[in-house]
C-alpha cells in the first residue's frame, strides 16, 4: 500500500498527460460528445461501490459545478434494485478499479437495458465492465495490488475532473480562464503531490498516528468537497486499522450526531474547501467545545487561520478548487496507514476483504 501511495504522482501523470493536447485542451480519448449530444442528456448517473463510489460523490460536485447537468450518484448495489428512472436520455458513468465488481457490473447492465449511454472509468484493461461499456476512459495507474485502493482512487478523481472540464467547455458553462487555470493546475498535480510528500506536514503524520492509534471511534467532518473527501478518509481508516469511523457533513452534526462528541473524541476536520472555510471553522469550534480532539486538514493559504483554533494541522499546497480532494486524500491515506501500522494490522491484506468483490 505504501508503494502504491508513493506511485500516485506518476500514476496521475500517466492518466492526465495523454489527455491534454498541445493546445492545452482536454481530449477524452475517443469520446467526442458534441454540445447537442450533451444537451440531449437530462441527467448523469455515477454508479460504483466503495472508494469508487466516493470518487463519484466528488464527481457530482465537480461535474454539476462545471457542466450544470444534474448528477445522481448511486451505490451500485442500491441502484440495481430500485427500479431507477434511467433511459436513453441518461448518461451513466461507471467507476471501477478492477472492472469486475459484481454490483457495479449489474448496475451497468441495468442502465444499458433502459437505453442509457455508458462510459466507464476503469483501471484493468479489457475487464468485463470495460468490455460492456459504450466507451472506456482508462486510469493508467498500473496494477493495484493492495486491497485498500489509493492510486486508482486518485487517478479516477483526475478522470472525473477532466470529464467535468471537457463537458463544461463543450457546453460553454465553464469560463475560458477558469478552464485554462484548472487544466494548468491538473498538469501541476503530480508535482504538488510530490511537494506534499516531501513536506514537514507529511513528516508529522506518523507522530499524529502514534497519538491517535488507540481511539475506537473517529469522525471525519467537512463540507462540500471536504465531506466527499472525508468519506474516503473514513473508509481507509476502517478497512486497514479496523477503527470504527464515519464521515459527516459538518453542517449536519447539530441534527443529532453531535451528541456522540465527548471529551477526547477524535475528529478529523477537513477545511480545504475555501468557499465554506468559515462554516467549517465554526463546526470545529462546536466540536472542540464538546471536548473533541481535533486534527485538521487545510490548504497553505488557510493554515494560519486554522492554527488559531487547532493545534495539529496538516497542510496541503493550494490548487484549483476541484482538485483539492486529489491532494487532500494523500495525508488521509498516510494517516490510516501509520495508525494501522501502530495497531499491527495486515495493511496490504486486511481481514474479511477482497481486492475485487466479484460476488453479491
Ligand atoms: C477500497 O479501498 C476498497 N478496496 C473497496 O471499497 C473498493 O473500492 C470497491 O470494492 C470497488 O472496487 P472496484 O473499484 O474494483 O469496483
Amino acid at each position: 500500500m505504501m508503494k502504491e501511495i508513493m506511485e500516485q504522482p506518476q500514476a496521475i501523470s500517466a492518466t492526465i498527460s495523454p489527455r491534454i493536447g498541445n493546445d492545452g485542451r482536454i481530449i477524452l480519448d475517443g469520446i467526442a460528445l458534441t454540445q447537442e449530444e450533451l444537451q440531449a442528456f437530462n441527467r448523469i448517473f455515477i454508479l460504483a461501490c466503495g472508494s469508487a463510489y466516493h470518487v463519484g460523490v466528488v464527481g457530482k460536485y465537480v461535474i454539476e459545478q462545471a457542466a450544470r447537468i444534474p448528477v445522481e450518484v448511486d451505490i451500485a448495489s442500491e441502484f440495481r434494485y430500485r427500479m431507477p428512472l434511467v433511459d436513453e436520455r441518461s448518461l451513466v458513468l461507471i467507476i471501477s478499479q478492477s472492472g469486475e465488481t459484481a454490483d457495479t457490473l449489474a448496475a451497468l447492465r441495468e442502465a444499458k437495458s433502459h437505453g442509457a449511454r455508458v462510459i466507464s472509468i476503469v483501471n484493468v484493461v479489457g475487464s468485463t465492465i470495460a468490455r460492456e461499456s459504450d466507451d472506456v476512459l482508462y486510469t493508467w495507474a498500473g496494477p493495484e495490488i493492495a486491497v485498500a485502493t489509493t492510486k486508482a482512487y486518485s487517478t479516477q478523481l483526475a478522470v472525473l475532473d477532466m470529464i467535468g472540464l471537457a463537458f463544461g467547455e463543450a457546453l460553454g458553462t465553464v469560463k475560458k480562464e477558469e478552464y485554462n487555470e484548472a487544466v494548468a493546475e491538473l498538469q501541476k498535480l503530480p508535482e504538488k503531490m510530490e511537494q506534499f510528500l516531501a513536506s514537514e506536514s507529511c513528516e508529522a503524520i506518523p507522530k499524529y498516528a502514534s497519538q491517535y492509534f488507540n481511539h475506537n471511534s473517529v469522525f471525519f467532518i467537512g463540507r462540500n468537497l471536504d465531506y466527499a473527501l472525508g468519506l474516503e478518509g473514513s473508509l481507509k481508516l476502517k478497512e486497514i486499522s479496523y477503527i470504527h469511523s464515519e464521515a459527516y457533513a459538518s453542517g449536519e452534526l447539530k441534527h443529532g450526531t453531535i451528541s456522540l462528541i465527548e471529551d477526547g473524541t477524535l475528529v478529523i476536520a477537513l477545511g480545504t474547501y475555501a468557499p465554506l472555510f468559515d462554516k467549517a471553522m465554526s463546526n470545529v469550534v462546536e466540536v472542540k467545545a464538546r471536548g473533541a480532539d481535533v486534527l485538521a486538514l487545510a490548504t497553505e493559504s488557510h493554515r494560519g487561520e486554522m492554527a488559531k483554533t487547532v493545534e495539529n494541522v496538516i497542510t496541503i499546497p493550494d490548487t484549483a478548487q476541484m482538485l483539492l480532494p486529489s491532494l487532500g486524500v494523500v495525508p488521509l491515506q498516510l494517516l490510516a496507514y501509520y495508525i494501522a501500522l501502530q495497531r499491527g494490522c495486515d495493511i496490504d491484506k486486511p481481514r474479511n476483504l477482497a481486492k475485487s468483490v466479484t460476488v453479491e
